[in-house]
């Protein structure tokens, strides 16, 4: 995604937004020269402007955070709860200012957007806890005579600055899962959020700027890709943290000796049993949030359903009917479903792929027109598994629908994807859930529900192309430390 900023500085309508953001280099809000226009998604026009940063603007960033790891490493673990739990408080004091700016910049239903609002508190709620409870180990290194009177302890300690680049789809939750974790971990950061939502991430950076975090300790700026390249290449960063889309294997290539963890995404599975262990219609529920919540844009929306012959009947008829009814239209609307899409491009991209499966095949049972970046919810069958809709990410409104009469067949077809983030599986077999979670090649198996379910503490990441490491507060907060030994010789 090339951000294109704007050199025109006119009054703007900022229609619930400020008419324009700074951005953050060490702790200090800049409005630069150049800014950057973001766009509502939904009405097409401008709805605020952002200070975009250039290629001096982002070394100086690096160098401040590199400055600034021995004041992070230092800063006492209680200090970090406390700016974790000032922002907890500021969130909540701006929860309807946040949710709408979701709702403007992301296109994003305003049910779905206050949801993320929810979510965004309980990632900088847990990440406060998780700052005070870093913990260590006691080792008992007596293993033979020649080690008796030694005792070994490890702790966990920060491992530098971090460079963080962050999506389109959650711009303020998949913030907090970078930010917040190196919060507590006592680690300095530089975030590039997306160019088409960078707002919700500039709020957050406003609120940091407000607490006692160390000089130098974050920045948080829009730049271009090029310049991001700055924070994938310099050696004075220690780990990357991406997610988006297949391009971070190409980041991690160039990363040279730095951590990277990659979240990339995936074309997500849901498995409905011959015996689901719920009631159709709830499974039909749940399968309708997660294939088509926030038009589909989430790294683990349901994308393939696999229902067993003795349901599937049933099933379609009941899926179909409600795909057919989901309110369609604009996001402030209480009863928007399904919004618009991040651009037209993407919503174009899903109605060719839609097309494609169509010409090679697939039936469709479901499906609306599209206008401009407003594409309905479409639903599938038999789609032919060559096909792009099939086999890559569609990131849009669109489930495919097929039977199955083995259970252990349904797992293969589930792990034929060169992706594995999370998988659903709908049963009310304790044998089956088990061997779901034994066999299927994904980051995690949610039984009872759909691949979409996320709560924040849980560690999050995929297997092969869907990623690398994992986020959750916990599990970043590894992922942002290192053990460092001590030796006592008795
Ligand atoms: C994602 O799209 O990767 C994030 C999904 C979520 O946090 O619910």
């Amino acid at each position: 995604m090339t951000a294109k900023p704007s050199k025109q500085r006119k009054a703007t309508p900022s229609d619930g937004l400020a008419a324009s953001y700074p951005y953050y280099l060490a702790g200090k809000a800049v409005a630069a020269n150049t800014d950057l226009e973001v766009l509502d998604k939904y009405t097409g026009k401008r709805a605020t402007r952002v200070a975009f940063a250039d290629t001096a603007a982002v070394r100086n960033a690096i160098t401040a955070a590199h400055k600034a790891r021995g004041a992070m490493a230092a800063f006492p673990h209680d200090a970090r709860r406390d700016v974790l739990e000032h922002c907890v408080r500021r969130f909540r004091e701006r929860e309807d200012e946040l949710a709408l700016a979701l709702c403007i910049e992301a296109g994003k239903p305003i049910k779905d957007a206050r949801g993320e609002v929810t979510r965004l508190i309980d990632t900088f709620r847990v990440a406060a806890a998780e700052a005070t409870r870093l913990g260590g180990e006691v080792l008992d290194l007596e293993i033979s005579e020649r080690t008796r009177g030694y005792r070994g302890m490890v702790r966990r300690v920060p491992i530098g600055p971090c460079a963080f680049i962050t999506p389109f789809n959650f711009p303020l939750n998949l913030v907090a899962h970078k930010v917040a974790p190196a919060i507590a971990a006592g680690c300095p950061f530089v975030l590039k959020p997306a160019a088409k939502t960078p707002v919700g991430a500039l709020i957050i950076a406003e609120v940091l700027a407000e607490t006692d975090l160390p000089k130098g300790a974050f920045s948080v700026m829009p730049c271009s890709n090029e310049d991001a390249g700055l924070l994938v290449e310099d050696e004075r960063i220690k780990l990357l943290s991406f997610t988006g889309g297949l391009v971070g294997w190409d980041l991690k290539a160039r990363a040279g000796k730095k951590k990277v963890v990659l979240e990339l995404g995936g074309n997500a599975a849901c498995v409905v049993d011959a015996d689901p262990g719920r009631a159709l219609d709830e499974v039909v529920e749940r399968l309708v949030v997660g294939g088509y919540y926030q038009s589909g844009q989430s790294c683990i929306g349901v994308q393939r359903i696999y229902a067993h012959a003795d349901i599937y009947a049933t099933l379609r008829r009941k899926l179909k009917a409600a795909v057919s009814k989901l309110p369609c239209g604009d996001p402030r609307d209480e009863k928007t479903f399904v919004g618009p899409m991040i651009d037209e491009d993407a919503a174009n991209r899903v109605e060719d792929w839609i097309k494609a499966a169509k010409k090679a095949g697939a039936k469709v049972l479901v499906e609306g027109k599209r206008q401009g970046n407003m594409l309905p919810a479409a639903l599938l069958e038999d789609v032919p598994h060559d096909t792009e809709l099939y086999r890559n990410e569609a990131f849009g409104p669109v489930a495919v629908l097929e039977a199955f009469e083995d259970f252990d067949d349904a797992l293969r077809r589930v792990n034929d994807s060169r992706f594995g983030l999370q998988a659903g599986v709908f049963t009310g077999s304790l044998a089956h859930a088990m061997r779901a979670w034994d066999v299927l090649e994904v980051g995690g198996v949610v039984v009872g529900d759909v691949p979409s379910f996320r709560v924040d503490n849980m560690p999050y990441g995929g297997v092969k192309d869907s990623g690398f490491g994992r986020e959750g507060l916990r599990y970043a907060i590894e992922d942002m430390t290192e053990p460092r030994l001590l030796v006592i010789r008795g």
